[in-house]
């Protein structure tokens, strides 16, 4: 392989990671969606539902992305597992504020991972992915900030 295939292939890689966080990322968000409770029960179950929706829609583009890179993405729950650096939380009766927090903490992450996705689109030449990257982030990062504020 050439140099522009290993970073073609790393690429690829790295947004199949991103796609199996992006989907983890959404269930754990939906979980709290459907499971927060307290005093500010109201507030939360609508922004994690607005964020939950958010994210849902960026898993097309981001499988969409692989293919047009000529490779294969994933196929099953068990290829997100395997793939995701997202934590399962199944407590079911977590604390909201630990709710908020955590995933303040995971959309943190994830703004990271997209960085060094965008790295590894710069290094492949790769300008749709390195541009589109952009957008995913300042909305992760929108996120990241309106669960920073509650934790004020
Ligand atoms: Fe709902």
């Amino acid at each position: 392989m050439t140099s522009k295939d290993n970073s073609k292939a790393a690429l690829i890689d790295s947004l199949n990671g991103l796609l199996a966080d992006t989907l983890a990322l959404y269930v754990k968000t939906k979980n709290f969606h459907w499971h927060v409770r307290g005093p500010q029960f109201h507030d939360l179950h609508l922004l994690f539902d607005a964020q939950a929706t958010e994210i849902f829609a960026l898993t097309d583009v981001i499988a969409e992305r692989v293919r047009k890179l000529g490779g294969k993405t994933l196929t099953s729950i068990g290829s997100i597992a395997a793939r995701t650096t997202i934590k399962n939380q199944d407590d079911t009766g977590l604390d909201a504020m630990a709710m908020v927090r955590e995933l303040f903490e995971d959309n943190t992450a994830y703004v990271a991972t997209l960085k060094a996705t965008k790295e590894l689109a710069g290094e492949a030449g790769d300008n749709a992915t390195d541009g589109i990257i952009d957008d995913w982030t300042d909305q992760a990062e929108e996120r990241a900030w309106f669960l920073r504020e509650i934790l004020a």
